[in-house]
């Protein structure tokens, strides 16, 4: 049978992963990587803390090598993240002046997007940026430059690197709800406003048996606005002592059919390779295996779910 990627290429999408630059110290890693994937997304590499640890002091290491296997593979890249709350030094959480803010932010921008903006073919300007019910998180970015900071964010990403495709990147906006629709409304004043976005990623952190049923929905209220939707972090945790086989992959199948069926989907990422490495379990206590490939980078039921439904 063909494997999910050659079933995604042949669909014109990607299948890709997060990976962190470390992983390939695991022998068993590359392989997988090289064979199964092609598209890649820094799991950290490229956050704030990582990039930009102090005031001026930038740190490319772990980007570098990501990139570099990319180019060696031919992947697509999707650069993640550069505007966001979390894993965000201190020393920017701590500016009190808007218009300092602004001018740490543009350079912070030109940085990323100078270094990589001609090896990337997306990346999430914005992560994260609303609360559960709609209303905007608290963050400095919030806090001292209002609405606006996603646009201004948008604006410098784009004259930085034109050519890239700009998203916001969030959680939980994969149904129908108070925070999807507010996402929606913002991107509609965006697109009002002719800033530079050209789509949102649905993260797709998924819980086994509650994944939401309305997907193909939330998605076409993007792209019905003319925005292209990706599945960003794709990952289906299940209770440790209970591996629920058949509902992780029933909803792994799900999230793939709302990517094929949307022409404005441009593929799915998976939120890791193995279970080994997964952010879940040190996360979600007492959940996990939520991705494709078991402990001994084996393909598991869920790997098997998607080849059918690709
Ligand atoms: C996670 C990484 O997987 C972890 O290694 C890290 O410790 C914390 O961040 N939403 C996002 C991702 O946008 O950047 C997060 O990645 C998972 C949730």
């Amino acid at each position: 049978n063909d494997s999910p990627v050659s079933l995604s290429k042949a669909r014109n999408k990607y299948f890709g992963t997060a990976y962190q630059s470390f992983y390939p110290a695991d022998g068993r890693f590359l392989p997988v990587l090289e064979s199964q994937f092609n598209q890649y997304t820094p799991e950290n590499e490229l956050k704030w803390e990582v990039v930009q640890p102090q005031r001026g002091v930038f740190n490319w290491t772990g980007a570098d090598l990501i990139f570099a296997e990319a180019k060696k593979t031919g992947a697509i890249v999707r650069g993640h993240t550069l505007v966001w709350h979390s894993q965000l030094p201190m020393w920017v959480q701590n500016i009190t002046d808007a218009s300092d803010l602004k001018s740490v932010m543009k350079t912070h921008i030109d940085a990323v997007m100078g270094r990589y903006g001609s090896q990337m073919a997306h990346i999430d300007v914005v992560n994260e940026p609303l609360n559960e019910n709609g209303t905007w998180r608290n963050s400095v970015w919030y806090n001292l430059l209002g609405e606006e900071f996603p646009r201004i964010a948008l604006d410098y990403a784009h004259a930085a690197a034109p050519q890239v495709k700009l998203y916001i990147n969030d959680y939980n906006i994969e149904s129908i709800n108070n925070k999807s629709l507010a996402h929606a409304a913002i991107a509609k004043k965006l697109l009002s406003q002719g800033a530079p976005l050209t789509g949102y990623g649905f993260q797709a952190h998924f819980i086994g048996g509650s994944a939401p049923n309305d997907t193909a929905q939330a998605m076409k209220m993007f792209t019905d606005m003319g925005l292209e939707v990706a599945i960003t972090e794709l990952d289906v945790r299940v209770p440790v002592n209970n591996r629920a086989r058949l509902i992780r992959s029933r909803d792994y199948a799900n999230a793939f059919k709302v990517c094929i069926d949307n022409p404005k989907c441009p593929g799915v990422t998976i939120w890791g390779v193995s279970d080994e490495t997964s952010w879940v379990p040190g996360v979600f206590a007492g959940t996990g295996s939520a991705l494709l490939f078991d402990f001994d980078y084996k393909p598991k039921q869920a790997y098997y779910a998607v080849q059918n439904v690709l």
